[in-house]
């Protein structure tokens, strides 16, 4: 009978010291000290014992068990530590990993100068709104006072929408005054950054480009205060505080008087020095907003006045960072990304610097 039981606890004590796992273990315990275990069997048999060996018996049985438990616990604290270290090693995250030296990813050009020039007009209180890629011929050109068959129409080389007549592609970002305004009661100081399309492609047109609205509706907003808007923006833009600019008279059916805008520049042989020499280059359309505009967002003209402009972005990606082919904007090239693009977490501020 000692024998046995001498056998019982080696046999479990061997079982418990080599269960490889946590799951193991505990099968173990359960077929060692469980209501069917083999200690427990062996204690059962307890009664059928002559009552003078019962309890040297009993507590012989007992050391077995107690050593068998206490075989487990030290077991189950070494299987737990290991288990744990093999999850920490599975999860390791190295937070202390210093970004990489060379950040691949660059912004495009045209990102970089619309959240510069958005960074400047926020600064003067101009909120952002947007509007859609593909609008309609109201928004695009109804409401902005263009006549039906008007040739003015056609100055935008439209892209229509095979299969519904009434949609194109917007030809201007105008369309977002005309959304910005239907969609609110005056005053308004809003631009609008996006994209535009026409049917025109040569060195200096793109089918797809850039352009920001610039829309400010109140109730004494005068050309002067355009003139002044866009003289701020453009010092603030090209960092220097003398940027000529000259103001041509022209027409745009939603302004009324219209204007041009040129930047006085130089320009020698594949260099352009902004505001120096006796160059002009045609940077924006502005003009008063037309009182037909007002009337058709149901805006009071006799109440409210004010200026609109847009501006192609661009072209004043090019001026600015002298980048001499527009087709080279969207070819898509990484080297030419990488020359000419710009780091991706430096957003431009009018405080620290518009790009670094
Ligand atoms: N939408 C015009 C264009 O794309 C540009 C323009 C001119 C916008 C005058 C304006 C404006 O808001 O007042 O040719």
């Amino acid at each position: 009978m000692a024998d046995r039981l001498d056998s019982l606890r080696h046999e479990l004590l061997e079982a418990v010291d080599h269960a490889p796992d946590l799951k193991t273990l505990d099968e173990v315990r359960v077929q060692a000290l469980g209501k069917k275990g083999r200690v427990t069997e062996v204690m059962k048999t307890l009664g059928s014992l002559p009552a003078e060996e019962r309890k040297p018996f009993g507590q012989r049985v007992n050391a077995v068990k107690a050593a068998v438990e206490e075989a487990i616990a030290a077991r189950r604290e070494v299987l737990e530590a290991a288990e744990l270290e093999a999850k920490l090693e599975a999860e390791r995250l190295d937070v202390t990993l210093p970004p990489r030296p060379h950040p691949i990813g660059r912004l495009h050009p045209v990102t970089q100068v619309t959240e510069e020039i958005t960074a400047i007009f926020a600064d003067m209180g101009f909120a952002v709104a947007e509007g859609p890629d593909v609008d309609d011929d109201f928004h695009n050109f109804t409401a902005l006072n263009f006549p039906p068959e008007h040739p003015a129409r056609e100055m935008h080389d439209t892209f229509f929408i095979e299969g519904h007549p009434e949609l194109v592609l917007r030809t201007h970002t105008s369309t977002v005054q005309i959304r910005t305004m239907m969609a609110g009661p005056p005053p308004y100081r809003i631009i609008a950054p996006g994209r535009t399309f026409r049917c025109d492609s040569d060195a200096t047109h793109s089918p797809m480009f850039h352009q920001v609205e610039g829309l400010v509706i109140d109730r004494s907003t005068h050309m002067g205060h355009l003139k002044g808007c866009l003289q701020d923006f453009c010092e603030a833009f090209f960092e220097r505080d003398d940027v000529p600019l000259r103001f041509r008279p022209s027409f745009f059916p939603f302004t009324e008087p219209s204007a041009e805008v040129d930047i006085g520049c130089r320009r020698s042989k594949d260099e352009l020095i902004i505001g120096e020499g006796s160059d002009w280059m045609e940077i924006l359309g502005c003009g008063m907003v037309h009182p037909a505009v007002l009337e058709n967002v149901g805006v009071d003209p006799d109440a409210w006045q004010g200026f609109a402009f847009g501006l192609g972005i661009d072209r004043m990606a090019m001026l600015k960072y002298g980048i001499p082919d527009l087709r080279t904007f969207f070819e898509a090239d990484l080297r030419w990304l990488k020359h000419y693009g710009f780091a991706a977490l430096d957003f431009p501020t009018t405080f620290a610097g518009l790009a670094r």
